[in-house]
Formats: C-alpha cells, sequence, structure tokens
C-alpha cells in the first residue's frame, strides 16, 4: 500500500500522455495544483538502456513531486536494471504501462499486450518489485475485449507487489471509442484493499469527485490538455481571464524553450494550442497564425496581441 503522506486522498491525477506530459507541462501543472500527481510520459525501458535521446524523458524537477515515471517494455530484466537505476532518482514510485492500444506497443508484446499475458505481467511487475522499496504501480484498461478478467488481472499483480492500480474504462479493442465504462472499477475497489484510481473522459475535477464512489482518486488526460486549470473547482475556474491563458501558454511555452530548441519548440507546441487559445471572438485567425509562427518572437508577439 502506498505510504499514507506521500500524498493525500482522494488523489486527482494527471494522466500519462505520450507527447504531452513532458516536464514543461508537468511543471505548468504543479505551479497551478500543488497536490495533483503527476505521471510522466511512458517511456521504453529498452530505449533507457539504449538511446541518449529517451534517457532525456528521465529529467525531471524536485518540485513535481508526487511524480511517478511510467515506463513499458517486455522484458523483466530490462525492467529491474531500469527500476534499480531509478529508485535514487527521488521520483514518488514507478508505474508500469499495461494498457497502451497503440499498434506497434501492442506487437511488440509491451503497453495493452501485458493484459493478455497475465504471466509475463507478473514477472515484470515481480522483477521491479525485487529491486526497489519504492511503491510499484500499473496503470492499464478494463480488459481485452471486457471486463471480465480485471478483477483476477488486478489481484494477480497485487500478489507479486503491486501498491496502486488505476484503470482507463475502455478495453483495448475500444481504443478511445464509445463512453468509458467506471462500473467494473467500482467493482474492482470492492474486491482489492490497494488504491484504485478511475479514469477515463473525465472534464473537469468537480467531475472526478462527482464520479468517484469508493475509489481512492481520479485521473484526467485529454481535458487537460490547454487547460492545465482543469482540477480547479468550477467557481475558481470561472475567474480564468483571456489575459490568465495566454499569460500560461506563454510561460509554458517558455519552459519547453529551456530545453528544445526553437524549431522543435514551436513545432511541438502547436497541440496545446488549441486548448489555451478557443471560445472567444477570433480565436481560429489567431490559433492559425500562432501555428504558423517560426520564430519565438513572431509567436510571442502574436500571442501578445490576443489581449
Ligand atoms: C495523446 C495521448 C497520449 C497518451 N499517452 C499515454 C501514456 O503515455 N501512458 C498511458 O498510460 N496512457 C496514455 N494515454 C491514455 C491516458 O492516460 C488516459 O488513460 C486516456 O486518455 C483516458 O483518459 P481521458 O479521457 O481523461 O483522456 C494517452 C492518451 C492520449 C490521448
Amino acid at each position: 500500500m502506498i505510504k499514507t503522506g506521500t500524498f493525500s486522498t482522494p488523489v486527482a491525477c494527471l494522466a500519462p500522455m505520450d507527447g504531452y506530459t513532458d516536464r514543461a507541462y508537468r511543471r505548468i501543472v504543479r505551479q497551478l495544483n500543488p497536490q495533483v500527481v503527476l505521471y510522466s510520459e511512458f517511456t521504453s525501458v529498452h530505449g533507457i538502456e539504449h538511446s541518449e535521446q529517451v534517457r532525456k524523458r528521465l529529467i525531471f524537477d524536485r518540485s513535481e513531486l508526487p511524480y511517478f515515471i511510467q515506463i513499458f517494455g517486455n522484458d523483466p530484466a530490462v525492467f529491474g536494471r531500469t527500476v534499480q537505476e531509478l529508485q535514487d532518482s527521488g521520483v514518488t514510485g514507478i508505474d508500469i504501462n499495461m494498457g497502451c492500444p497503440s499498434k506497434k506497443i501492442v506487437k511488440a508484446n509491451t503497453g495493452g499486450s501485458l493484459m493478455k499475458d497475465r504471466d509475463l505481467a507478473c514477472r515484470i511487475v515481480e522483477a521491479c518489485c525485487k529491486v526497489t522499496a519504492l511503491p510499484v504501480t500499473v496503470k492499464t484498461r478494463l480488459g481485452w475485449s471486457d471486463a471480465e478478467q480485471l478483477i483476477d488481472f488486478v489481484k494477480a499483480l497485487i500478489d507479486t507487489g503491486i501498491q496502486m492500480i488505476s484503470v482507463h474504462g475502455r478495453t483495448y479493442q475500444q481504443k478511445f471509442k464509445g463512453e468509458a465504462d467506471w462500473g467494473p472499477i467500482y467493482e474492482l475497489k470492492r474486491a482489492v484493499s490497494i488504491p484504485v484510481i478511475g479514469n477515463g473522459d473525465l472534464k473537469s475535477g468537480d467531475e472526478g469527485l462527482a464520479r468517484l464512489k469508493n475509489l481512492d482518486g481520479y485521473m484526467i488526460g485529454r481535458a487537460s490538455i490547454g487547460n492545465p486549470w482543469v482540477f480547479w473547482p468550477a467557481e475558481k475556474q470561472a475567474e480564468i481571464t483571456l489575459k490568465d491563458k495566454v499569460e500560461k501558454m506563454l510561460e509554458h511555452f517558455q519552459l519547453l524553450r529551456q530545453y528544445k530548441d526553437e524549431t522543435i519548440s514551436l513545432i511541438e507546441f502547436r497541440k496545446h494550442i488549441t486548448g489555451y487559445i478557443n471560445d472567444f471572438p477570433g480565436a481560429k485567425a489567431f490559433r492559425s497564425l500562432l501555428m504558423k509562427s517560426t520564430t519565438e518572437s513572431a509567436f510571442t508577439a502574436t500571442a501578445r496581441a490576443i489581449c
């Protein structure tokens, strides 16, 4: 069980999102939400061993704590070596991805495919728990095609040592289609004693609390993109001005610029713009200009012209 004091419950979590929850965005979310538990983008254990580029994903700031690094792979021995290396990095815990439905990931027998290979999933957890006293946790989905196996799967992972589980209320086969079903997540919580975090389709922290029921926490992903205030209560969110949004967007961009060059930053930042710049007359034209900016000064001048 996660030690009390690591974070308070109910836990609000920023979902791990590849291409989004990098250290720039995590810092922005942290500034506005001191209690929210942050997760890294999923990071390949194989990549950590073999690629300098991938290793850069391991960099984080202590201000990000509580912070889980999420890793994925298919080889228990490599997981063991990676976790041994991360043991003294200062992270709150190690989260293992057992839910990613991407074709490439599943084909490599990693991510979501581990829901179908319980033996390998358990050997991976065992290899991690053997080498660290840090909490080892798992993020998964309801199951491969239905939620029939969810409780048994999680119980097996608990017997092997995981201390918390987050569940996205969709199956592998659903990918992102349909609505997330939280029913099986509530049922899971009734069957296990470790903390269970619910995830899927939440639009706000208020909605997370409303859906909590017997769970220990909730996790928000897509609704946080360009909206790091998503965890705030509605009445507090109502006070956010367009100027606040523009300033926060520029701050976010500057954090990215601290470790990426100008062109890469401008390109990578495009996916965040729509979330920040919307819902006012002329927003579309400003977004288009921001996305076409080829220099940081043009980007900043356009943003400043918004308000
Ligand atoms: C662009 C994108 C990237 C994602 N990357 C990850 C990831 O790296 N690890 C992971 O466990 N889930 C990942 N997910 C899934 C989310 O963590 C979350 O489970 C899912 O989006 C459902 O939550 P939401 O409806 O609040 O977005 C990703 C989702 C999106 C949209």
